[in-house]
């Protein structure tokens, strides 16, 4: 086996243990119908929408989807998480923008991040960006949110940069319930 096989394969396994980590479920083939449609071109797949049922995820557990290539972090936050993260003035904050799609320019307010008004969902793309890792979530590191193990970043429950090497807070795909139980992304 060359270097090159041997880091990748450790990379996998690497990438695979963090992921698990984080005790999130893996939507199933289902949710994205039209990405997995095998002859669809690579403008289609960069184009495509998706939706999720979030009708079976419980206040305080996050559910992972694959979308465009990557992962993206769906937590229903409970109410210790969302008064968490509405303490934190943006002043103190190393990234003051919501890096939010669906918010361009918006500051980085816990309100400015979470897809509803009560602030229980919050949808990210679970890519540190630092170096492009998968942090783990489940309350994970000193702040409350997610922990990159890679090299130490600390996001909180609102998903923003609070220590660790990562400039930015975590992105917010463009994200909307369409209606009670479903949200689309893209
Ligand atoms: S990739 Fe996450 S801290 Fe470096």
């Amino acid at each position: 086996m060359s270097h090159a096989e041997d880091y990748e394969g450790t990379r996998r396994d690497f990438l695979y243990h963090a992921t698990a980590a984080t005790g999130v479920v893996v939507a199933g083939a289902a949710v994205w119908p039209l990405i997995n449609q095998m002859n669809a071109s690579a403008d289609v797949k960069a184009l495509a929408s998706i939706f999720v049922d979030v009708s079976s995820v419980e206040v305080g557990t996050q559910l992972t989807v694959k979308w465009r290539g990557k992962p993206v972090f769906i937590r229903r936050r409970d109410q210790k998480d969302i008064d968490l993260a509405r303490s934190v003035p943006v002043s103190s904050l190393r990234d003051k923008s919501a890096e939010n799609a669906n918010k361009p320019g918006a500051e980085a307010t816990d309100q400015n991040r979470t897809l509803d008004e009560a602030g229980e969902w919050l949808v990210m793309i679970g890519v540190c960006t630092h170096l492009g890792c998968v942090p783990m979530g489940g309350a994970s590191g000193d702040f409350g949110g997610w922990f990159c193990p890679c090299h130490g970043s600390h996001y909180d429950s609102a998903g923003r940069i609070r220590k660790g090497p990562a400039p930015r807070n975590l992105d917010i795909p463009l994200a909307a319930f369409v209606d009670d139980t479903t949200i689309k992304l893209g």
